[in-house]
Parts: C-alpha cells; structure tokens; sequence
C-alpha cells in the first residue's frame, strides 16, 4: 500500500536558536499566544532556548501550543556539565529539535550521536524534530542524495517501529539557513520525496507513512504559502521569521493550504 493517501497533520515549529532569554521570550509570546491559539488544524510549537522554556511554559501550558527544545543529551542525569536532559524536559516540552545543522557544524555532533538523542527522546516521550540537510559544496558538487541517504540512516537508525509517528524530520539545505535564499518547492519537494524512500527502506512504507516532513530554511511570511501549497511539505521549521508576528502568518499559511487539500 502507498502512503500518499495518508493525511499528515501540519506541523510549523519556531527555532528561536539563540534569541530571547526569559523575560523577552515571556513579552514576545505575549504578543503571539491569542492569534497563534487561534489557529486550527496544525501544530504550533516555539523552541525557545533552554534557559526560557519554563517562562515560556508558564504562558503557553494551558494553550494549545507546544514547546520544543532545541537540543538535549541522551543521558537522564549525571556528570555532563552545560547539558539537558530529557527527564528535565519531559513536562515542558513536547518536542525536542535534534542534529540541527549549527549543531553538526559549530559543535561537533554525529549522525552516531543525533541518533542516540532521538532513540533517548522517544523513551522519554518527547518527539525529536530530527533534522537533514546538505551544504552548498554538496549539492554543487551532486552529493545531495549521498549526504541525506547518510544523515538519515545514521540518525535515525533503529527507531521503534511502534513509535514513528512521533517522529518530525525537517529538511534544511544548510545553504537555505539565514541567507534569504529559500530552496525552491521543486528543491524541497526533491530531497522530501528522497527523504521518504529511505524512510520507507528502512522501515517500510507504511510505518513512516505517518512520519511529518517539515522544511526549513528562509522559510518568510511571503513564501510560506507556495511552500504549503506543496503536499510533500508537511510543515516548516523556521529560524528568523519566528521571532516577529510573521510567525502566526506562517503558521496561519500552513493552516490554510493543508485544510484545502
Ligand atoms: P532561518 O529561517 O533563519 O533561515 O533558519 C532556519 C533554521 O535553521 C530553523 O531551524
């Protein structure tokens, strides 16, 4: 059976990266929570930083909101100074944001470590946003296919099969990241599509059916749309434009397109 008939819930999550310490997180969703409460029919989730997801949860617990944190450790305790872990979390967030590209380039993690993160999520009943994405030198150079096929077997190797549809991947083409330069639909539509048959390898097609594919990377207000608009994409992970009112727009565009379909 094909998954295409599956209908996949929208998902548009705001990576707040490293903006907002708490009394700021705390004014900023002020400002977004009634609008974004409004909105039917799609998950709405704000990644704060870790040190502002309790003034954040304060605010948001009660709604129908969601946080996510950015990253966490595996470990549930002990002797791993400046980490997270997914015992804290559990409680406040919903979502946890895993190999991020900053992450897997300023900061040193592996495929073999993002995937220990999402398997400690999934125990911990968080659901990891776990995300992909080549570099320019990659896709300049025709690695695009190599470079994802190796993020995603690495990061998301021996996930309870029972459990996958707790799982968000987002596809984020680190040339796509704070440069203003969407990949275009046909772009994200690609690597998606490339994205679900090496889930569907993996796991076969119809457990990853439910798996949400979100894209990431320059997602605005004004190309939120034409990004909805493609069925393969089923939400966004946006950077930027989460830290102005452009979110609800975002979130509003994803509400919209997916209700149509
Ligand atoms: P921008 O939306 O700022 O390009 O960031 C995307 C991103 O990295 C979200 O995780």
């Amino acid at each position: 059976m094909s998954g295409a008939a599956i209908r996949r819930r929208p998902i548009v999550a705001g990576n707040w990266k490293m903006n907002f310490g708490p009394s700021d997180a705390h004014a900023f969703i002020i400002r977004i929570l009634d609008d974004l409460e409004r909105i039917a029919g799609v998950d709405r989730v704000i990644c704060p930083p870790a040190i502002s997801i309790a003034a954040a949860h304060a605010l948001t617990g009660a709604s129908g909101v969601a946080l996510g944190a950015q990253n966490m450790y595996d470990a549930e305790r002990g002797a791993f100074t400046g980490e997270i872990s997914p015992l804290m979390l559990r409680g406040l967030c919903e979502y946890v944001i895993l190999g991020h590209s900053e992450r897997r380039a300023l900061f040193g993690e592996t495929d073999e470590l993002v995937n220990r993160k999402a398997l400690s999520a999934l125990a911990h009943d968080l659901k990891p946003i776990v995300c992909v994405g080549e570099r320019l030198e990659d896709r300049d150079a025709n690695l695009t296919e190599r470079v994802i096929s190796t993020q995603v077997r690495g990061s998301l190797a021996g996930l309870p099969s029972e459990r996958l549809n707790d799982l968000v991947v987002a596809y984020e083409p680190v040339w796509a990241i704070g440069t203003g330069r969407a990949a275009t639909t046909q772009d994200a539509r690609d690597v998606i599509a490339i994205i679900r048959a090496l889930l569907g390898e993996m796991y076969g097609d119809e457990a990853t059916a439910g798996v949400r594919v979100q894209y990431g990377g320059s997602v605005t207000a004004a190309n939120a749309r034409e990004l909805a608009a493609e069925p393969e994409i089923d939400g966004a992970l946006v950077g930027g434009a989460s830290l102005t009112v452009d979110f609800v727009d975002i979130v509003r565009a994803f509400a919209e397109a997916k209700s149509l379909g």
